[in-house]
C-alpha cells in the first residue's frame, strides 16, 4: 500500500478516535479507546521464560566458529537473541589436537564471557545433543549463566539438569523437525521432570547445515513450515494450559525477508530463527571469504551433501564436496570423536575440519553450509542494518495485508460516525419535545414521548458501542495486535 494512502486513513481514524474519547458518555469506554491507540512496536517482542527480546529473531547457532561472541553480541544488541554454537568450538584454540575436549570447553566459556562483556542483551547457546561433550558443555553454560540453551540434533530428554537450569533462570529450547518430536520431548519432560521446556524451534526443510529430514521429504508439502508450524502450535496448547505458561514456537529455515517473518508469525509462530542472513554481516565470526561465498553463489550452486554424521546437509557445493563424493580422501587427524554418530571414514573426510577450513577462508579444503536463500544475498551489511531492513520489510508486508481491510473498516467507522450525528440530533429534538410535553400535557402523550426519547437514546448508545468496537478493532489491526 502507498504510504500516503495509509497516512490519510490513519488521520481519519485518529480524528474519529479523538472525538470519541472526548464525547463518549461512558468514561471507561473513552479510556479504552485511548489505550488502544498507544503505538505498539512494529513487531511483538518474543518472550522465552523470563527473557524478553524486543526483536523476535533468534540468530541460529552456527557451529565450528561461525557464530561466536562477535555475532551473538551484535544480534543481542539489536534486540534479538544472539547464539554461540558449542560444536567444533575447540577448533578455534591452538591446542585442539592436544586435548580436543578441554580446548572446546575453554573456548566455549571464553566466548560466552566475551559476548556478555559486549552486550546486556539476551545471549543463548546452541548445544547439539549428539555431541560427545554435551553434558560438559551444558555445565559450562550453566556456570556462565547464559540466558537460553537451544538443544538440537537429537532429543533433549534424558539427564537434563532441569533443577540447575531453573535455579539459574536459564530457559531451555529444543530444536525439532516435527510436531511428533516436540510432543515426545514435552510428554517425557512432564513425566521425568514435572516441567516442560520454555519454547520450541522448528527448523524447516529450507534451513542451512544439517537437516532433520530425509532427502525425499525436503520438497513435500507436508514437511514445509506452512504445514508444520500450525501443527506444532496446536501440539503445544495442552502443555501451555497444563503448565500455565506461554510456550512460543520459533520457526526457521529459509527465512530471508521481513515478509517471510510476517508469514511465519501469521502461521502462529511467535518469532523466527535465522542463520544464513546473519552470515553475510560484518560481525559474523567467519572469515570474509566465507561471507563472500554467500554473496557470490548462484541459486544452482546450493545443494545437498551426505554428511559424515549420517544426515543430509545443505551447502554451497564445490570441488571439495564433489572430490570427496568421488572417493578422494583428504588426510585428517581425528583429535577425538566429537560426534557420537560420526562416520568420517565412510564419508572420506572430517566434517569439523572441513567446516573449520572454510570458516578460516580456506574453501579449497572445505565448504560452506547455507540455507536455500543464500543466493539472494548481494552484500555484507551490519547486523543493525540487517535487523532494520527486516523490520521495514515486516511493516511494509503488514501494511499491504491490511490495505483493503483497513479501507473497509475506516469506511464503516465513517458511516457509523455519520449515523451517530443524525441519531444524536434526532434524540435532541425528542428530548426537547419530551420536556415540552412534560410541562404542558400529562398522561398518555407524556408516556409516549418518553418512550420515543428512550428508543432514540438507546439507538445512540448502540451506535456509540458499535463505533467503539469498530474503532478499537481498526487500531488493533493497525497495531498488529490481531492474532
Ligand atoms: C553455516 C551454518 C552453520 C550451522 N550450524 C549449526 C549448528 O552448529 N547447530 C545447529 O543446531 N544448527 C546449525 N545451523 C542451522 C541454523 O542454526 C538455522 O537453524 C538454520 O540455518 C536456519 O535456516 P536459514 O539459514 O535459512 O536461516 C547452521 C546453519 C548454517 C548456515
Amino acid at each position: 500500500m502507498e504510504i500516503k494512502h495509509f497516512e490519510t486513513l490513519m488521520q481519519t481514524l485518529k480524528s474519529v478516535s479523538d472525538n470519541l474519547v472526548q464525547n463518549l458518555p461512558i468514561k471507561k469506554l473513552s479510556t479504552f479507546v485511548e489505550e488502544v491507540q498507544q503505538p505498539n512496536p512494529v513487531w511483538k517482542p518474543l518472550q522465552i521464560g523470563s527473557h524478553i527480546a524486543k526483536t523476535p529473531i533468534v540468530q541460529g547457532g552456527m557451529g565450528v566458529g561461525v557464530s561466536l561472541h562477535s555475532l551473538a553480541s551484535a544480534v543481542a544488541n539489536a534486540g534479538g537473541i544472539g547464539v554461540i554454537a558449542a560444536n567444533g568450538i575447540g577448533l578455534i584454540e591452538k591446542d585442539y589436537y592436544k586435548d580436543g575436549l578441554e580446548a572446546g570447553l575453554r573456548a566455549f566459556r571464553k566466548e560466552i564471557r566475551k559476548a556478555r562483556e559486549l552486550s546486556d542483551g539476551i545471549i543463548g547457546v546452541n548445544i547439539m545433543v549428539a555431541l560427545k561433550d554435551f553434558h560438559q558443555m551444558l555445565n559450562v553454560a550453566i556456570e556462565e549463566k547464559v540466558d537460553i540453551v537451544f538443544m538440537g540434533a537429537g532429543l533433549p530428554i534424558k539427564n537434563i539438569p532441569v533443577k540447575e537450569l531453573r535455579s539459574n533462570d536459564i530457559s531451555v529450547v529444543p530444536i525439532v523437525s516435527s510436531s511428533r518430536a516436540a510432543n515426545l520431548i514435552f510428554k517425557m519432560w512432564g513425566k521425568i521432570y514435572k516441567d516442560v521446556p520454555d519454547a520450541v524451534v522448528f527448523e524447516g526443510p529450507n534451513a542451512g547445515g544439517h537437516l532433520g529430514f530425509e532427502v525425499d521429504q525436503l520438497d513435500k508439502k507436508e514437511y514445509q513450515n506452512e504445514t508444520i508450524v500450525p501443527e506444532i502450535v496446536e501440539t503445544l496448547k495442552p502443555y501451555e494450559s497444563e503448565y500455565k505458561k506461554n510456550i512460543p514456537l520459533i520457526a526457521g529455515g529459509g527465512i530471508y525477508s521481513g515478509s517471510d517473518i510476517k508469514r511465519m508469525l501469521d502461521l502462529g509462530a511467535s518469532g523466527v530463527q535465522m542463520a544464513t542472513r546473519f552470515v553475510a554481516t560484518d560481525e559474523c565470526d567467519a572469515d570474509i571469504k566465507f561471507k563472500e561465498a554467500y554473496v557470490n553463489c548462484k541459486k544452482e550452486d546450493i545443494g545437498l551433501i551426505k554428511s559424515p554424521v549420517g544426515m543430509p546437509g545443505r551447502a554451497i557445493r564445490n570441488k571439495f564436496i564433489v572430490d570427496c563424493e568421488n572417493g578422494k580422501r583428504p588426510s585428517f587427524k581425528c583429535a577425538w570423536q566429537c560426534l557420537a554418530t560420526c562416520k568420517a571414514q565412510d564419508a572420506n573426510y572430517c566434517i569439523s575440519i572441513a567446516l573449520n577450513n572454510a570458516r578460516k577462508g580456506n574453501l579449497e579444503s572445505g565448504y560452506v553450509f547455507c540455507g536455500t536463500n543464500a543466493w539472494r544475498i548481494k552484500e555484507i551489511v551490519s547486523v543493525k542494518n540487517l535487523v532494520n531492513e527486516l523490520n521495514r520489510g515486516y511493516l511494509l508486508a503488514l501494511n499491504k495485508s491490511i490495505d483493503t481491510k483497513l479501507d473497509d473498516m475506516i469506511a464503516q467507522v465513517k458511516e457509523l460516525w455519520n449515523r451517530l450525528q443524525i441519531e444524536e440530533r434526532a434524540s435532541k429534538v425528542l428530548e426537547m419535545k419530551y420536556e415540552t410535553v412534560l410541562r404542558e400535557i400529562s398522561g398518555k402523550s407524556k408516556k409516549n414521548a418518553r418512550k420515543d426519547l428512550e428508543v432514540a437514546l438507546t439507538r445512540v448508545r448502540d451506535i456509540q458501542l458499535q463505533l467503539v468496537e469498530t474503532v478499537t478493532g481498526t487500531w488493533k489491526l493497525v497495531n498488529c495486535t490481531i492474532n
